[in-house]
């Protein structure tokens, strides 16, 4: 006998990774997920019932949630059938770039709320009854900046490491309960998530940021960025895909990236624990061989190394 679908609570689905997962998810042909998609505003709703297609009201239902907001959280889950959510996916994020200096303290704070937060205040509301029915799988859509620092995204890779961190701890207990945790870490994405970081930088002054760092910012990061984006950067299909293996399966990772062009740039942590590599290299590659870093980023981007998803 098929047993009943899993109801898979999703944040953040207004747009991107989220939408596209929440799609993915909804048109599984073996109807294996009741999905809950939700966004902030429901103005935004329409690209989603778009995808959704026939699905919508079936396998896809949309709902408010604010996850910066108890009463939103605690609304949504009202209107949950039993209030039983079996898989929930921490997606909703936002992103920050800029010199430090430049960034008020009420801004940096908003990134927690969102990305870190955010993401708790979820899980405490799903807990309970996960583990009243001892079982359940938290998924959360780090970074591979929750593994390595990025310049200029000091604030937004402290929030993803924050997340690797408090999942990381949560998983040793929750295995008690048979519930299981799955941090993915995706590269560069193409979703809307760089616009509005563009966006956000092209109307921001940065006050009190001295010239040199101002110039770092402008002439080297943000060129190097996009160029990064653009070489290595996957589809929202692709890494929705990972994640739909990863909530299918039966033992499911702590961790997993989705990005094997990334890899280059992240065993340079692990062959040296000591983080010395890692800094030293990047601060190279950025200040002292441009002329490799973009070489090597217009390899990547030829296509001659075939861009992975995993797991496949
Ligand atoms: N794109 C990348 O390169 C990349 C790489 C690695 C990891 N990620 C992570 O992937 C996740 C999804 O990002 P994306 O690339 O799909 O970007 P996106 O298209 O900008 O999606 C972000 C989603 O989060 C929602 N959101 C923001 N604040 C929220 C709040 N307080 N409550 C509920 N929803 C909120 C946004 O809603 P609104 O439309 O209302 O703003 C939007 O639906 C994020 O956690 C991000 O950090 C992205």
């Amino acid at each position: 006998m098929a047993s009943s679908p899993r109801t898979v609570l999703i944040s953040g689905c207004s747009s991107g990774l989220g939408l596209e997962l929440a799609v993915q998810l909804a048109w599984d042909p073996r109807k294996r997920y009741q999905v809950v998609a939700t966004m902030r505003d429901l103005g935004k709703k329409e690209m989603l019932e778009v995808a959704a297609g026939e699905t919508l009201g079936k396998t896809l239902t949309v709902a408010q949630l604010d996850v910066c907001d108890d009463a939103s959280v605690a609304q949504c889950l009202s209107h949950i059938e039993g209030g039983d959510v079996d898989v929930l996916v921490n997606n909703a994020g936002m992103g920050l770039v800029g010199p430090l200096e430049g960034l008020s303290i009420t801004t940096m704070q908003s990134v927690f709320d969102t990305n870190f937060f955010g993401a708790v205040r979820l899980v405490k509301a799903v807990l309970p009854g996960m583990k009243r029915r001892r079982k359940g799988h938290i998924v959360v859509v780090s970074s591979v900046m929750g593994l390595q620092g990025v310049m200029f995204n000091d604030v937004y890779a402290a929030s993803k490491f924050a997340l690797e961190g408090f999942f990381e701890s949560l998983a040793i207990q929750l295995l008690q309960f048979n519930i299981f945790i799955s941090l993915v870490e995706p590269g560069p994405v193409a979703t809307d998530f760089e616009g509005k970081l563009l966006a956000q930088v092209s109307k921001a002054e940065f006050p009190g940021t001295d010239p040199e760092t101002l110039g770092y910012f402008q002439d080297l990061y943000l060129p190097v960025s996009s160029q990064l984006s653009c070489s290595v950067g996957q589809s929202p299909k692709d890494v929705a895909k990972a994640i739909v293996k990863i909530i299918s399966a039966t033992q499911p990772p702590l961790r997993r990236q989705t990005n094997t062009r990334y890899v280059p740039l992240m065993v340079l942590k692990d062959l040296d624990p000591s983080g010395r590599l890692y800094v030293r290299i990047a601060h190279h590659l950025l200040f002292r061989w441009p002329r490799i870093l973009h070489f090597s980023l217009h390899c990547l981007a030829c296509g001659c190394h075939p861009n992975r998803v995993w797991p496949r």
